[in-house]
């Protein structure tokens, strides 16, 4: 990863116009009758490249350990997508990599889509994303009631009107109402706050699966994670030995390893080579990732995986301009639809992911191990270096969160 500087992830929250919206799985089905499922998947693939530009992005300001949730951010965006005219619009549409789903006679396709994604994705009951998104606006500006009816049908979301001159009352309130919508994981969303913001949008999503396949906990024990060369951590690492299925990345000097949650949705862990020192960022694309996916083949291993827990909160404004997105943060921002008040303009971005990686599962699946012909790959998978893992959605290939781990006991 290089020596980047070192500013600029971001616990820190600027001007005044906030939105609060969650969507997942509340979201009731609209024109869907006209849309084929493949546009879907469609959707799904294109989220992903622009996850994976802006992690990019991301890990070019720094060299630690990165979480967010690609789905949650692209949502957000679609909601923003809504709300803009012209050339703001049209930065929004290409910085997504959505020009193509854009039907100048269907201004509500891509919402729908989104809709209709979440509501696949979500369609067993059992995945359990505990996501909020939420606009704030100053009180100044009046919202037009029709942008308002639209977030809430394909987003389940709402706009708060704060007065942000009043910035401790304003803190309190945006805390609040995310601890509400978030039920108690997020509780301390910001704590300074621009008296100038105008408008905020806040998205947090959080996530803890049930393994497929259980770690027994009694396996765990504290081992050293070798952050570099110079840098051990003791990590409590989890052991499992079964049939897994993976791959080998002989090009990029990687491994892929797959581990399956029970909700539909899996952990695609991907670990440089002793030595490559992931400087591979610049090789993670969608198309790769597909191409992991599918040519994992199922043999035994054993594996060993740290536990952690992340928290990472990212003010995107940061990284959104640089990716052609500069638009709906200037002067210039077109929001007409949002509001016919002038001047109006992005002040925040947030978005914040947590996630624990452990044990729990539900009771260990005790899959047969026998009768299975390994190839003359190794019989080891040991994440005790610096990797990267996916979590996404199998049935649209839809990437829900990807990080980057380079030291487990730092969140
Ligand atoms: C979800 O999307 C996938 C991929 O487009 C599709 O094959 C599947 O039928 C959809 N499932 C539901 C329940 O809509
Ligand atoms: C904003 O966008 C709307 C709709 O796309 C357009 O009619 C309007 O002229 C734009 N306003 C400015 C100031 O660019
Ligand atoms: C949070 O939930 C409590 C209890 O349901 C409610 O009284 C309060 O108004 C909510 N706060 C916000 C900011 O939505
Ligand atoms: C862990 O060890 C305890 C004590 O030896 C044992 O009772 C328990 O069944 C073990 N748990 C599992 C999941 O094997
Ligand atoms: C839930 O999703 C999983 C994985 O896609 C699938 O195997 C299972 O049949 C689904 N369950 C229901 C009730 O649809």
């Amino acid at each position: 990863m290089g020596t980047k500087p070192q500013n600029m992830v971001v616990h820190k929250m600027r001007m005044g116009f906030i939105l609060v919206v969650a969507c997942m799985g509340f979201l009731a089905p609209v024109h869907q009758a006209h849309i084929p499922s493949t546009t879907i998947s469609d959707l799904s693939f294109k989220n992903m490249d622009f996850a994976m530009n802006l992690y990019r992005k991301i890990s070019s300001y720094h060299d630690n350990n990165i979480f967010l949730s690609p789905l949650s951010v692209s949502t957000s965006f679609a909601a923003l997508l809504m709300a803009s005219g012209g050339v703001t619009h049209k930065e929004l549409l290409q910085g997504l990599n959505l020009e193509q789903l854009e039907r100048a006679d269907q201004p509500e396709l891509i919402p729908a889509l989104f809709q209709l994604l979440h509501e696949n994705i979500t369609r067993n009951g059992s995945l359990k994303l505990d996501q909020g998104m939420a606009l704030f606006t100053d009180q100044q500006f009046v919202v037009e009631e029709v942008f308002k009816d639209q977030i809430k049908t394909f987003f389940e979301a709402e706009i708060k009107s704060v007065d942000f001159a009043d910035k401790e009352g304003s803190i309190r309130f945006i805390n609040e109402y995310i601890k509400n919508k978030t039920e108690d994981k997020v509780t301390e969303m910001m704590s300074t706050l621009d008296a100038l913001t105008e408008l905020m949008l806040i998205n947090t999503i959080f996530f803890q699966g049930s393994w497929q396949k259980p770690f027994n906990p009694n396996n765990t024990e504290n081992e050293p994670f070798y952050i570099n060369s110079y840098n051990i951590v003791q990590v409590p690492m989890m052991f499992l030995a079964d049939k897994f299925y993976s791959m080998e990345d002989v090009a990029l000097g990687a491994r892929v390893l797959k581990l399956p949650y029970r909700e539909g949705v899996s952990m695609l862990i991907l670990l440089p080579n002793k030595g490559m020192d992931i400087v591979i960022d610049d090789a993670i694309t969608a198309k790769k990732f597909l191409s992991w996916i599918k040519n994992l083949q199922k043999i035994k291993l054993d594996v060993k995986l740290p536990k952690f827990k992340m928290e990472e909160s990212y003010s995107l404004q940061t990284f959104l301009p640089d990716m052609g997105m500069a638009s709906i943060f200037s002067n210039s921002a077109n929001l007409t639809k949002l509001s016919k008040d002038k001047g109006l303009t992005v002040s925040e971005v947030l978005h914040k992911a947590v996630i624990k990686v452990d044990e729990t599962g539900t009771i260990a699946a005790a899959a047969t191990t026998t009768g299975i012909t390994a190839y003359s790959l190794p019989t080891t998978f040991f994440v005790n270096r610096p990797f990267f893992f996916f979590i996404y959605h199998e049935a649209t290939n839809c990437l829900l969160f990807m990080g980057r781990v380079i030291d487990p006991t730092k969140n």
